[in-house]
């Protein structure tokens, strides 16, 4: 008999897995590209040939700490949106749609085109990014194993958006025009709604509205057991460990930028790397690790050994920590060279176990939320999430300024000592933790 078209599956996953994966990497394309030129466009001069908005560097560090706060936070109505109203599918639909408007008007040069784009921006990703996060959830049944390799795959999606994007609309933007790099951002993200709203027949049985249980004699909520209530415990003490997460590893766009491109010898076979291209070193780790850190994983679990979600964000923090140790040892040298800059080497080294941090904890969090996340708050617990790495961004960014007063190394190693200690914490205590899951997390071979 024929398959449903949203029952087939390719290389073992779900086809809707793959219309979700192509819609987000082009998403996060429209988003890393115009963020990449953002703050350059802002501070660019009237009188240059390629004119800014000629804003002084904190107006429009300013400007550009709100909007990525703000993208975040939106993800609660957005998630709210999809849980009472709508259904996760049509708000991913509609949040296409104001990227869309929201990319593409960015094109047009005139100040109210730009904030009037910023504003749909913010929704846009509001509505979608949670969205299609807890879509990827649905494609798969309770206890699926192939749970957590789906979101990996999706992962690597989102950074092959965040790897090539700034590399292009960078330099479309910076050097032909600021508007042609915001139209090609926006062009990107008119190719993810195209391939989203022409992937729909494998997306039938995903993302669709459910009502909220009602008593029949009160007419009121049915409210949650108590073993959702516990599940909902974990997700929130999960969210702790989350926003430690991203407050050390959001480093990399602000105080390890600077550090990059004033204490590293930037030069690497007679070349010397620009400093942004060490932001993209990242996506690229990703992009080229996941696979084999999900491998990693399976093998490890299949050893019987602990593997549970809570147990790798542990591991994952304590990976990071040691990140800071290598970079600790750079802001080191920094103080015995010649010339007061540290090698290149330390950088990467650190950056690579970001990722292997990363790959630990990002899909790892995305998929445990979906496991465990009542039906009816599912997309709001998932926009819950992404306001708290929100906030683990924020973190970071205070993190950056005190490094201004007490020294990059006295923060290293004070970032190297709290991820250590945070993820051992965790680890102590998994095995409690997962018992309030109520084997959400078991998997049936
Ligand atoms: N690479 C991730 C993404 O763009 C980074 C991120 C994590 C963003 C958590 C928001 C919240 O999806």
């Amino acid at each position: 008999m024929q398959k449903q078209a949203q029952e087939q599956t390719l290389w073992g996953h779900p086809k809707g897995l793959y219309i979700l994966f192509f819609t987000e990497l082009w998403e996060r394309f429209s988003y890393y590209g115009m963020r990449a030129i953002l703050i350059l466009y802002l501070t660019a001069k009237t009188t240059d040939k390629n004119a800014g908005l000629g804003w002084d560097d904190v107006s429009a560090l300013e400007l550009y700490g709100w909007y990525t706060m703000f993208v975040y936070m939106l993800s609660v109505p957005g998630g709210l949106l999809a849980d009472r109203l709508l259904g996760q599918k049509k708000t991913v639909m509609l949040g296409g749609f104001l990227l869309v408007f929201g990319h593409v008007i960015l094109a047009f040069d005139s100040l109210l085109a730009f904030y009037t784009g910023l504003v749909f921006i913010v929704l846009g990703v509001g509505a979608l990014k949670p969205n299609i996060s807890t879509m990827v959830g649905g494609l798969y049944n309770t206890g699926d194993a192939k749970r957590d390799t789906g979101f990996i795959i999706f992962y690597i999606g989102i950074n092959i958006g965040a790897f090539t994007a700034p590399l292009i609309v960078g330099y479309v933007g910076e050097v032909l025009n600021w508007h042609y790099g915001f139209g090609l951002a926006g062009l990107g993200m008119i190719l993810g709604q195209i391939v989203y709203i022409w992937g729909q027949k494998y997306l039938t049985n995903v993302g669709n509205f459910v009502p909220v249980v009602r008593d029949k004699k009160t007419n009121k909520a049915v409210p949650l057991t108590p073993i959702e209530k516990d599940r909902m415990i974990v997700l929130v003490l999960s969210f702790i460990i989350i926003m430690v997460f991203w407050g050390a590893y959001e480093q990399g766009g602000g105080l390890l930028n600077l550090f990059a491109k004033n204490k590293i010898d930037r030069v690497m076979f007679g070349v010397t790397i620009p400093t942004s291209f060490l932001q993209a070193l990242k996506a690229f780790f990703v992009v080229i690790l996941g696979v084999p850190i999900a491998w990693l994983w399976t093998q490890w679990r299949k050893t019987g050994k602990e593997s549970s979600s809570l147990f790798k964000m542990g591991i994952g923090t304590i990976v990071i920590g040691f990140g800071f140790l290598l970079l600790a040892k750079a802001a080191l040298e920094t103080s015995v060279t010649f010339d007061g800059k540290a090698s290149i080497y330390w950088m990467i080294g650190a950056y690579l176990l970001f990722v292997i941090g990363e790959l630990s904890i990002s899909p790892v969090a995305l998929s445990f939320i979906t496991k465990l996340a009542p039906i009816k708050y599912a997309s709001l617990m998932m926009g819950t999430y992404f306001l708290v790495s929100g906030l683990g961004n924020k973190l970071a960014g205070l993190v950056g300024e005190a490094a201004q007063s007490a020294g990059e190394y006295t923060i290293f190693i004070g970032v190297l000592v709290f991820c250590v200690s945070f993820g051992l914490l965790l680890i102590v205590f998994v095995k409690k933790l997962n018992k309030l899951t109520h084997g959400a997390e078991d998997v049936n071979e």
